[in-house]
C-alpha cells in the first residue's frame, strides 16, 4: 500500500489574521466543517492506503494529534522537527524513517493546505503515478493553468513515459509575472501541484546527488532521533544544519528523473484569500460571508468574522477578515501582498 506522508508544517502567512504562527492555516476550517489538514486525512483514509506518516514542526504536535483524534484516524508516526528548514529537509527525513519502518515503500507526498475533490479521476492518476514512481520515477501532480499564478511551480510537459506519465522537459518554481503569463500563454505548461509520488529509495538516492546535505542531515537527525509514543523527534543538532530549501528548487527543478501526471479533478491551493473566495460559495452578487457576517449592496467581496459581527456595506472586491484580535482590510484583488505585509508585521510591529 501507499505511505501518504503530509507535510504539515508551513506558515501560511498569506491567510493572516486567522493563520497565526500558533495556529496556520491547514489547521483551520475555511472551506468547510474539518480543517484542510483533516480533509488531508479523510483523502487518505482508503484501503489503497497505509496508516499516514505526519510531519510538523514539535509546535504543532497537539494539533496534529488531537485534530486526527477527532477524526479517530491512527496515524503511523507525527515527525517532529525541531526547527522549520522548509519542506526538503521534511520530506527527506520522513523518507528516512519511512524507508527504516517499511522498507523501500511507495510515498505520496500531499500538501496540508489543499482544497480537492476527490473523484474517480484522482483514483485513476493514482494508480497512474504509483505504476510511474515504482518504475523509478520521481512523480509530480500537474494542474492546468488557468490564470498567470506566481505563487505555483511550472511544468513543461514533453512525450509519454508511461502509461498516463509524461516527461518532465522543465520544471520552473515559481515563475515571475512575465514569465507566468509566456507560459499560460504558449500552453503545453502545468502548475506543480505541490504532490509528489516515489518510492523511498529512488527520492533518497536521488536528492543524495543532487542536495547531499539535505539528506545527510535528514538521516543523522533520524538516526539520534527519539521515539515518544506517536511522536518521533529528529535531532535538533543535526536537523537544523541541513539547508532550509524546498523541495522544489533542491529535487524537482534539477532531477532528470521526473515525470507528470495530469490530473483534471478540482484542486486549490488555499494560499490567500482570493483562493478562499474562488472556491466558496457565492450570493447573487459574488460575495462570500463567512460566519458572523452581513452585508449590504456589496459586491465580489470575502468577509469573515470569527466573533464580532461585521457588516458591509457598498463595497466592492474587498476582503474583510476579523479574527478575535486583528482585522484585514484590503482589496482582494491585492490579496498576494498580505504574506509581505505580515512579515513587516513581525520584524517591525
Ligand atoms: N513539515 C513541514 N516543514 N511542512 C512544511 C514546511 C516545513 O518546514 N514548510 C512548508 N510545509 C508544508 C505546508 O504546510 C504545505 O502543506 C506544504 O508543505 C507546501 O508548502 P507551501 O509553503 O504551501 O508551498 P507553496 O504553496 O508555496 O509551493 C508549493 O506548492 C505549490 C502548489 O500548492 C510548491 O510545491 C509549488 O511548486 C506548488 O505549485
Ligand atoms: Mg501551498
Amino acid at each position: 500500500r501507499i505511505v501518504p506522508v503530509i507535510l504539515a508544517g508551513g506558515q501560511g502567512t498569506r491567510l493572516w489574521p486567522l493563520s497565526r504562527s500558533a495556529r496556520p492555516k491547514q489547521f483551520l476550517n475555511l472551506n468547510g466543517d474539518v480543517s484542510l489538514f483533516q480533509q488531508t486525512l479523510l483523502r487518505v483514509s482508503d484501503e489503497r492506503y497505509a496508516a499516514p506518516i505526519v510531519i510538523t514542526n514539535s509546535d504543532y504536535r497537539f494539533l496534529v494529534a488531537e485534530q486526527a483524534q477527532e477524526l479517530g484516524i491512527a496515524l503511523a508516526a507525527i515527525v517532529l522537527e525541531p526547527v522549520a528548514r522548509n519542506t526538503a529537509p521534511a520530506i527527506a527525513a520522513a523518507s528516512v524513517l519511512a524507508e527504516s519502518r517499511f522498507g523501500d515503500a511507495i510515498l505520496h507526498i500531499l500538501a496540508s493546505d489543499h482544497a480537492i475533490d476527490v473523484d474517480g479521476d484522482y483514483w485513476r492518476t493514482l494508480d497512474a503515478a504509483r505504476q510511474a514512481a515504482g518504475a523509478g520515477m520521481l512523480v509530480t501532480f500537474g494542474i492546468v493553468p488557468t490564470s498567470p499564478e506566481t505563487g505555483y511551480g511550472y511544468i513543461e510537459a514533453g512525450g509519454s513515459v508511461a502509461e498516463g506519465a509524461q516527461r518532465v522537459a522543465r520544471f520552473i518554481e515559481k515563475p515571475d509575472i512575465k514569465r507566468a503569463e509566456e507560459m499560460v500563454a504558449a500552453g503545453g505548461y502545468l502548475w506543480n501541484s505541490g504532490m509528489f509520488m516515489f518510492s523511498a529509495g529512488t527520492f533518497l538516492a536521488e536528492a543524495q546527488a543532487l542536495a547531499p546535505d539535505v539528506v545527510e542531515q535528514a538521516r543523522l537527525s533520524v538516526e539520534n532521533g527519539v521515539s515518544d509514543l506517536d511522536f518521533f523527534r529528529l535531532e535538533e543538532k543535526s536537523f537544523s544544519l541541513a539547508p532550509n530549501i524546498s523541495i522544489d528548487y533542491a529535487v524537482f527543478e534539477k532531477s532528470g528523473k521526473v515525470a507528470v501526471v495530469a490530473v483534471s479533478y478540482a484542486w486549490s491551493d488555499l494560499g490567500s484569500w482570493d483562493a478562499v473566495w474562488k472556491i466558496g460559495a457565492k450570493d447573487e452578487a459574488g460575495n462570500v460571508a463567512l460566519r458572523n457576517v452581513s452585508l449590504a449592496n456589496t459586491q465580489r467581496s470575502l468577509v469573515l468574522s470569527d466573533h464580532a459581527h461585521v457588516v458591509v456595506d457598498g463595497l466592492e472586491d474587498v476582503a474583510v477578515i476579523a479574527s478575535e484580535d486583528a482585522v484585514y482590510v484590503g482589496r482582494l484583488s491585492s490579496a498576494q501582498n498580505v504574506g509581505a505585509i505580515v512579515k513587516r508585521l513581525r520584524t517591525d510591529p
